[in-house]
């Protein structure tokens, strides 16, 4: 991979740092060499997950603090996590998407324009193609997102190529699949409250810690009737954000990449490989269907391959689970 840098502790801002998938990715930041400077109002995020660098605890709302921010820490680029990100309640809680995840960076992307900081890194979602038409998804399919957390994203990807065309923003737009899995190395890990995502809800179910887990739906046009995700694991994400920013330095230009792995799971395949992976029975029962769910979301990874050289390592089903289980024990 090229390096993302060559100075000497060159300072990354990293926005919602604290939480799953922006504290490993400072974890390897700091392993580049880099100095991750968070910036997440611990809303959703974990204090104690910021291990990397320094924390700044403030909203990217908070124009005064971004600014302050900006000043004391001078960072060259920008990754920017920090986002609300429950499809549920972003159907009945419109405005507090609207307001973090589209005013919120707006006001990141105006901070970033004023202090002359041309690279970000965005976490955009597989929820702005919303019921797509084909599988696996490339980036050039239509997007209609059925949800408001998917309109944010898109908003967002249409709002930063203004900020390209107008300000020169270079941005690229990370489209994540099904972020699953936990830090190799132990450290750090998924833990939502309340918790909604698949994997730990299984992993809790086998641990006694829950009565059961419901496999929401069993009637989808799938082999066993359940839905299909394509789960990648936290450690294969941060990578991608790091190459990201390397092919930003390098003049990549703008674009939107999917990162998953062209394999997609059902929900059955993922109860059946947590009983196969911790040897423990996962009680299961069959309820409604969730709504808003698509039968089948699988990413066409090919141009993450290419153009960033990205090749997942860790997102094997197996792998994901031996690395969540080892986690989820332990809290
Ligand atoms: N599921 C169950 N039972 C549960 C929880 C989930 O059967 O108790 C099913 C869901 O119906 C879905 C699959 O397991 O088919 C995965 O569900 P998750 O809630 O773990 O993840 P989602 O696919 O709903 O959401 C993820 C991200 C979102 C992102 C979306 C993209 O968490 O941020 O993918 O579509 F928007």
């Amino acid at each position: 991979m090229a390096k993302a840098s060559s100075k000497p502790n060159e300072t990354i801002l990293v926005t919602g740092g604290a939480g799953f998938i922006g504290s490993q990715t400072c974890k390897m930041l700091a392993q580049e060499g880099l100095v991750p400077v968070t910036l997440d109002n611990l809303t959703t995020g974990h204090r104690e997950d910021v291990k990397w660098g320094p924390l700044v605890v403030g909203d990217v709302n908070d124009h005064a603090c971004l600014a302050r921010l900006m000043r004391q820490y001078q960072p060259t680029a920008v990754i920017h996590f920090a986002a609300v990100t429950a499809v549920g309640e972003s159907v009945t809680d419109p405005g507090k998407y609207y307001r973090n995840n589209v005013s919120g960076s707006l006001s990141l992307l105006e901070a970033m324009r004023d202090f002359g900081i041309k690279d970000l890194v965005f976490s955009s979602s597989a929820a702005v193609y919303g019921n797509p038409m084909r599988s696996p998804i490339p980036e050039d399919h239509v997007v209609v997102p059925i949800n408001p957390y998917g309109s944010t994203k898109l908003m967002m990807e249409r709002i930063m190529s203004d900020f390209a065309a107008a300000h020169g923003l270079r941005f690229v737009a990370l489209r994540y699949f099904n972020a699953a899995g936990s830090d190799p190395g132990g450290e750090i890990g998924e833990r939502h409250d309340p918790e909604t995502h698949l994997i730990p809800l299984v992993l809790d179910a086998a641990l006694g810690r829950r009565a059961n887990v419901t496999v929401f739906g069993n009637d989808y046009p799938t082999l066993d009737g359940t839905c299909i995700r394509d789960y990648i694991h936290v450690a294969d994400l941060a990578d991608a954000h790091l190459r990201a920013l390397a092919y930003l330095r390098e003049g990549g230009h703008e674009q939107a990449f999917n990162l998953g792995t062209g394999q997609g799971y059902s929900v059955k395949e993922v109860i059946a490989g947590v009983q196969r992976v911790t040897g423990r029975k996962v009680p299961h029962v069959v309820g409604e269907r969730r709504a808003g769910d698509p039968p089948e979301l699988v990413a066409d990874p090919l141009r993450a391959k290419r153009l960033l050289d990205w090749t997942p390592k860790h997102s094997s089903l197996d792998t994901i689970i031996n690395h969540a289980w080892a986690f989820r024990k332990k809290i």
